[in-house]
């Protein structure tokens, strides 16, 4: 080996082997492209070129993979367009007079895969995972990736990875001229083989951009693509972008193809819905991070998980467990209730395996991993617990007793409830600090939320602990304060207060599904409300309406729920269904309550527009999601997004009702909450006092 220059941190390092200088990304985790690595990486070049012992150049990654690309944290900043920026690294590389070599390993994404299709070869590891995923984010690949890639592998399987984002092993990408070699053992010690056999042989230079993109019809394919690609984008416009790059790629030259590929680049950049992708992407990544509680918080070891109750939440919440590898016991309180549960589970992975989505196989090892039981004794060894009887303080007192006396020292203790008082909960247990919420979504086994539910006395370390184990069973956990309905219902509550409303104001269950599913709710509330069961939210209006005398009584829905219509489950509830269908009806019984309200209420229907109606529906998560953040009970706006986006099927094209706000504009939403003010005489659409300072300061949610 020859010199070797001393390491700096998220840098390039640069050593020469015989004739072959090899620069060696070293930024970890993934070797990011941030404006020093850049930087790190120009110098080589240069250092390379200048050296007259130096007749070819490798450029590998240190560490785990080659490259994830773009360094995600000068996302949106002006490092990420600092010179030396993307394009001008990948000129350089291609231009250098020098054969310049990529060595690709384990991951090859993004800028991580652009800066290789500039090199004039390329080598990778078996099971190298390439990709070009800008289009998850709303964006096209920006650093000739739409222009390179075509002519590296051909019009089709450039264009299906481009417009999908997916990643694509080494393997099936050799045979298609990706790849020069694929090296088995160490990268770099195989990528400098290769190198010394090209100044052996005295390989000619080529580049991607002198080749032509092989197809034999490319109009028809590309037509195909757009119309298939057209029926299922809908909201997003990335897609069908990506392939009006690609098409540049055939019928221009490479650098008006560029000049096509930047454009179009340019104008997903500054739209909404690559904004509300990127948001999403970033918010995901902060929730996971509790503002005071550091990175570096020691976690408690969770191996064995207990579930108490095996219900509709029970059943999901073990499934989510073992699906992850975790062994699972089950309490209930009689064997009948562990036969119906079990048999549940059962059933459900069992539909699974016949949709071919799980084996015979994972299926027995997973229902091996839970183990029911009758008796607390059998919880003393879990180091989480998890609550999911039913909603009765009275019954979920006696199950924490149980468990305080039962559970190890140090086990985590979690309940699953929905509206009651999870410090109350925790003061029952001589141990509040090991007491959590952890509030699951129906069904448990399927849907990406978890709200975690911080008591005023919860560890740090248990908070930490549970945010890891969450990532474990793949749920987004988002932190919530102690509330009634926590983030999510608590503002639910309004926008479905909004939606009544406004059907007893004029508007028809019908339409306002409609409307706010062509704002690109997945369900509107209606539906959602047929399909979730109508009784879960009247038991709890009862409770609130004799716990606040003056709560706004949703009257159509009360009598509705009156009809014992609870929904899909009994046939019928805002509509009606056929046995065994799911669409739903429109219902002249409903329509006759709707209009007998209207009466007793002594209200004369008026015409209500579709954007009224996604105004008060959605601005309504929106002022309540502003007093929650005011209350400190979301750490960030983002985390309020992330609830709806994954809990409520809010459109991720939106980023969620905060940043959907950010959009629109505070001032634009505060002016609009003061016309339902005044029109409504609601007290609710006083702005939040956030929104209005923060329209005072021209400042924005996010
Ligand atoms: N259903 C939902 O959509 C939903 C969503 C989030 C949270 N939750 C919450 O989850 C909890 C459970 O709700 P669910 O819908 O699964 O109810 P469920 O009625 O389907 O299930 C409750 C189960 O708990 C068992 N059980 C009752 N008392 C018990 C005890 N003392 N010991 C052991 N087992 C006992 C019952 O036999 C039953 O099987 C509630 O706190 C609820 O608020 C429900």
């Amino acid at each position: 080996m020859g010199e070797v220059m001393e390491r700096k941190e998220g840098t390039a390092r640069y050593e020469t082997r015989g004739e072959v200088a090899v620069i060696l990304l070293d930024n970890p985790p993934v070797n990011g492209m941030s404006a020093p690595v850049r930087k790190a990486m120009l110098e080589g070049l240069d250092r390379a070129l200048a050296d007259r012992n130096v007749k070819a150049i490798v450029l590998a990654g240190a560490g785990k993979v080659f490259s994830g690309g773009a360094d995600i944290k000068e996302f949106n900043t002006p490092k990420m367009l600092e010179e030396p920026s993307l394009r001008t690294l990948i000129t350089a590389f291609e231009s250098s007079p020098k054969p310049t070599i990529a060595a690709m390993h384990a991951t090859a994404m993004g800028g991580g895969l652009e800066l290789p299709l500039g090199c004039h070869f390329r080598v990778a590891a078996k099971g190298t995972q390439v990709a070009l995923p800008e289009v998850k984010i709303g964006l096209l690949p920006g650093a000739g990736g739409t222009q390179r890639l075509p002519r590296a592998i051909g019009l089709e399987p450039a264009l299906n990875m481009i417009v999908s984002g997916a990643s694509v092993p080494a393997e099936q990408l050799a045979p298609a001229g990706l790849f020069d070699e694929l090296v088995e053992g160490d990268i770099v010690d195989g990528a400098v083989a290769f190198a010394k056999k090209v100044i052996a042989e005295k390989r000619p230079i080529t580049v991607l951009r002198s080749r032509k993109v092989k197809h034999d019809n490319p109009e028809a394919f590309l037509q195909f693509a757009r119309n298939s690609v057209k029926a299922v984008a809908k909201n997003y416009p990335a897609p069908l972008k990506c392939i009006d790059a690609v098409a540049a790629s055939v019928d221009k030259p490479f650098d008006e193809g560029i000049a096509v590929e930047r454009e179009l680049f340019v104008d997903l950049m500054g739209g909404p819905e690559s904004r509300a992708l990127r948001h999403a992407f970033f918010a995901e990544r902060a929730a996971a991070r509790i503002p005071d509680v550091p990175e570096d918080t020691p976690r408690r070891k969770v191996e064995k998980v207990a579930v108490i109750g095996a219900g509709t939440m029970g059943g999901g919440i073990a499934m989510s467990f073992a699906n992850a590898g975790y062994p699972v016991t089950v309490l209930e309180m009689k064997q009948e209730a562990i036969d119906r549960g079990f048999a549940t589970i059962r059933k459900n992975y069992e539909g699974t395996v016949k949709k071919g989505r799980l084996t015979e196989a994972k299926m027995a090892e997973r229902m091996a991993l839970l183990k029911p039981t009758l008796n607390y004794a059998d919880l003393a060894q879990a180091d989480l617990i998890i609550e999911a009887v039913f909603e009765e303080m009275g019954v979920k007192e006696k199950v924490f007793r149980e468990l305080d006396a039962v559970a190890k020292p140090g086990a985590i203790l979690a309940s699953n409830t929905s509206t009651l008082d999870l410090n109350h909960i925790a003061a029952i247990t001589k141990r509040p600090q090991d007491v959590v919420g952890l509030h699951f979504f129906s069904p448990a086994n399927v849907m990406k939320l978890l709200e975690v539910v911080r008591g005023q006395k919860t560890a740090k370390d248990v908070l930490a602990t549970v945010m890891d184990v969450a990532k474990k069973i793949r749920k987004t956990a988002v932190v919530s304060g102690v509330c009634d309905g926590f983030i999510g219902n608590r503002m639910l509550k309004f926008y479905l207060g909004e939606a009544n409303a406004l059907v007893e104001e004029g508007a028809s269950p019908q339409q306002i599904d409609r409307a706010l599913e062509k704002f690109g709710m997945a369900m509107g509330p209606f539906r959602v409300a047929d399909l979730a069961g109508n009784d879960i939210g009247w038991s709890i209006r009862k409770r609130r309406y004799a716990q606040y005398p003056d709560e706004k009584k949703l009257l159509i829905a009360d009598a509705i729920c009156e009809l014992g219509r609870f929904g899909q489950k009994t046939g019928s509830g805002w509509y009606r269904y056929e046995p065994g269908r799911r669409d739903a009806i429109p219902d002249p019984v409903v329509d006759n309550i709707i209009t007998e309200t209207r009466k007793k209420l002594g209200i004369t229907p008026r015409k209500v527009s579709d954007d009224e109606i996604i105004e008060r529906c959605v601005y309504a998560l929106v002022n309540e999601g502003a007093r929650i953040l005011e209350e400190g009970i979301a750490a960030r706006a983002s985390d309020i997004d992330m609830v709806y986006l994954t809990g409520y099927g809010f459109p991720v094209f939106r980023g969620g009702p905060m940043l959907y706000a950010d959009m629109v504009g505070l001032v634009t939403v505060k002016r609009a909450m003061e016309r339902y003010r005044d029109a409504t005489g609601d007290k609710f659409w006083e702005p939040a006092p956030l929104i209005a300072r923060l329209v005072s300061e021209g400042k924005s949610f996010n």
